[in-house]
């Protein structure tokens, strides 16, 4: 999408963070922008920060549960239209280790930090494609799926995941005329690591050293209006990876050495090759420039599910 003033863009996890900071760099495009997000003291905060301005909308949603985002969804359809541009990018911090007893924690990571993600494409992709007027998709992902943070299995395994669901939808969409990108923030400036400054509940003299170290690398993060920046960007080109910190470049370099050295020298066999090539045929006829149109439809009737409304029968 090239000229994005007067689209609509739906953002998950929109009052705080990287979300905001995507909200205020699409108003900056001209774009109207829902926010789209679970705390009230969020919403609250962003709206006193952007009063006054006729294209923003606030909705309370949670992504884990998809009656509540489906009402959001029909709320900000009811308020601006059309939405031609989702970002899914609400997630929280967490979510415990690989080898830890507890699933609470684990099942709450994962059904935000992915599953979040998956609700908001699966409830939204059909709208974007109804509309036939084209569309992006941002899904969030993070550095942490791409190099593992050690001590946070549950997000990283989300992160990964969210970065296999977003090359998948990226085919998908791609012959639709839907652009699809993955964010892959490294350390930003957001309430996802509070800093005692910003949360007097904090004990910030007793807090173990680490946290104090962290403290003071997330003081010197990226601004998260400087992400929406990038987010921007790619959009406009239509690129799926977005990265923000080059500080990670090596150690991400030297993970993709370790797994080409990992592949065994020996000589495949016609037949693997076959199947092979016709993969990667696939993947080019779908990725092919100058995709088609698709005809136009009520978007609500894909809201709803109903296939008999879609002249192209829902494909
Ligand atoms: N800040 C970083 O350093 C960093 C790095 C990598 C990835 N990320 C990712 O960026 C995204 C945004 O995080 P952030 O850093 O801006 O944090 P943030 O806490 O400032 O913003 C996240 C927002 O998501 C909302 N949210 C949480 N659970 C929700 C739910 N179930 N439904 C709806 N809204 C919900 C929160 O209320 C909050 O407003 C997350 O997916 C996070 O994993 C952040």
């Amino acid at each position: 999408m090239e000229d994005l003033a007067g689209k609509v863009a739906f953002i998950t996890g929109g009052a705080s963070g990287i979300g905001l900071g995507m909200g205020k760099a699409f108003l900056a495009e001209g774009m109207k922008v829902a926010l789209a997000d679970w705390s009230d003291e969020h919403i609250a905060k962003a709206r006193a920060e952007l009063a006054g301005n006729n294209a923003v909308h606030f909705v309370k949603a949670n992504v884990a549960d998809r009656d509540s985002l489906k009402a959001a969804v029909n709320e900000v359809l009811d308020h601006f239209g059309k939405i031609h541009v989702l970002c899914n990018n609400a997630g929280v911090n967490g979510g415990g280790t690989a080898a830890s007893p507890d699933f609470e924690d684990w099942d709450k990571a994962i059904s935000i930090n992915l599953g979040g993600v998956v609700n908001g494409t699966k409830i939204i992709a059909p709208i974007i494609r109804a509309q036939g007027e084209g569309g992006h998709i941002v899904n969030t992902s993070s550095m942490a799926g791409v190099v593992p943070l050690p001590g946070l299995a549950a997000y990283s395994t989300a992160k990964y995941a969210v970065r296999g669901f977003s090359e998948s939808l990226r085919m998908q969409l791609a012959p639709k005329g839907i652009g699809v990108s993955c964010l892959f923030p490294g350390a930003t400036r957001t309430a996802i690591v509070p800093l005692p400054e910003d949360d007097p509940t904090i004990d910030a003299e007793n807090a173990p050293q680490f946290l104090k170290d962290l403290w003071d690398a997330m003081r010197g993060a990226i601004d998260p209006e400087d992400t929406g920046r990038f987010v921007v960007e790619a959009i406009k080109e239509n690129r799926f990876y977005i990265f923000t910190n080059r500080e990670f470049l090596d150690e991400v370099k030297q993970r993709h050495r370790e797994i080409e050295e990992a592949f065994p020298d020996d000589e495949p066999t016609p037949g693997r090759v076959k199947f092979e090539s016709m993969r990667a045929a696939q993947v080019r006829d779908l990725m092919a420039p100058g995709n088609r149109p698709v005809p136009k439809e009520d978007p609500k009737a894909a809201f709803r599910g109903d296939r008999s409304a879609s002249p192209a029968g829902g494909q």
